[in-house]
């Protein structure tokens, strides 16, 4: 059995968090973060928009930020990823969190931070990968929805998965109102889960994600209520 990230100390790890845009599950990283007992530091917010309303969050809560406009490399997927990866290493980050970044990443950069890469995606995977997920899961009909928080494979909403939350799906939704249910569940689930990754308490065995217990927490995947 494989584990994922290997905290190099007792520090806190070391983490970036990637945006597209409005940034409220990098604010519940933030918050979470702001406990000097969370497992990981916030050390920088990195944005491929420089119009990223996040940004602004980031900065008022005194998070250093950058900005990889990826306009600026069109059809030039590996210079984006590499003036990226350059951020992240000026920064020393050990681990990272995609919330909302709307870029897909090349296989070489996921296999280089395998273990150490996790995305949020408002759906309980492997339902729904892609956009419009509240859309789809209200045609579809189903009764449960949520979010799940994984490890980043290759393949767009893929890899091993640690988290997930759960959320009933009203008669009376609409795409904003189950979204908005969803949400607020994210907010709750991406914080823990990073903390697990960060602590080092999740291991791999074949395709999927182990976190090793420590009391009740371990066992609790789902947050809910
Ligand atoms: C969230 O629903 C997240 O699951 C998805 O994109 C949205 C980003 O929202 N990947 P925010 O920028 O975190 O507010």
């Amino acid at each position: 059995m494989q584990q994922a990230f290997v905290p190099a100390g007792p520090g806190r790890a070391r983490v970036a968090v990637l945006i597209s845009g409005r940034g409220s599950n990098m604010a519940a990283l933030l918050a979470a973060a702001a406990d000097p007992a969370y497992p990981a530091e916030v050390v920088l917010v990195l944005a491929n928009k420089a119009g990223a309303a996040g940004l602004e969050t980031a900065r008022a809560a005194g998070v250093a930020t950058a900005v990889v406009e990826s306009r600026g490399f069109k059809g030039d997927r590996a210079g984006f990823e590499a003036a990226m990866q350059a951020e992240l290493d000026r920064h020393g980050v050990e681990l990272v969190a995609l919330a909302g970044f709307m870029r897909v990443l090349t296989e070489g950069f996921v296999f280089s931070w395998f273990g150490r890469l996790v995305n949020i995606h408002p759906s309980l995977l492997p339902s729904f990968p892609g956009l419009e997920t509240h859309e789809r899961a209200l045609a579809a009909g189903v009764r449960l929805h949520g979010c799940t928080v994984h490890l980043v494979s290759p393949g767009v909403d893929e890899g091993p998965i640690l988290a997930q939350a759960a959320v009933p799906v009203l008669a009376d939704d609409d795409a904003d109102s189950l979204a908005a249910r969803v949400l607020a569940q994210e907010h709750r689930l991406y914080p823990a889960a990073l903390a697990w990754l960060a602590a080092g308490r999740v291991r791999l065995e074949g395709g999927r994600a182990l976190v090793v217990a420590d009391g009740a927490q371990g066992a609790l995947a789902n947050p809910l209520p």
